[in-house]
């Protein structure tokens, strides 16, 4: 009977350390499906994502004040913001096009679909 007893302590603390561990596992899978990946359009704020775009591709010239001819700058997240769907209709043009932006070459598809992805979220900052 005591036998038993120190058996089913036993299994039941079994039981809760394995749960545990479970729920822990499932925890972070979640939330590293929720990274902004490389290739990975979810989760976009002008934080983890756009000011860095703008910043290697943009600030350049569109600096504050702005350099090259630029017409205005991109430096803030105010001003970045409000030319967001501005700078996606620059950025989506194709090389040589008039206004494509960067006057270099068409940054990558997903660059520009992360841009997208901002927008459609709505524009968080953070
Ligand atoms: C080498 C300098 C340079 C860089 C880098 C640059 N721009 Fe520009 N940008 C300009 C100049 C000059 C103009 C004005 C002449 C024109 O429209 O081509 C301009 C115009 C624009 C316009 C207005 C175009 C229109 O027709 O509405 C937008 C929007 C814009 N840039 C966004 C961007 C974005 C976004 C980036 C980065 C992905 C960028 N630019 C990078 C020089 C630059």
């Amino acid at each position: 009977m005591k036998k038993a007893k120190l058996l089913m302590i036993l299994l039941s603390a079994f039981c809760v350390w394995s749960c545990t561990n479970d729920s822990e596992a499932d925890l972070v899978e979640i939330e590293q499906e929720q990274g902004p990946d490389e290739g990975d359009t979810d989760g976009i704020t002008y934080e983890n994502t756009v000011r860095a775009i703008v910043q290697n591709n943009c600030v350049g010239c569109h600096n504050d004040p702005p350099r090259n001819g630029a017409p205005f700058a991109l430096v803030s997240f105010q001003q970045v913001s409000a030319r967001a769907n501005n700078m996606l209709s620059a950025m989506s043009r194709q090389n040589g096009a008039a206004g494509a932006m960067p006057p270099v070459g068409r940054l990558p598809q997903n660059t520009i679909d992360q841009i997208q992805e901002w927008i459609d979220n709505g524009l968080p900052e953070n």
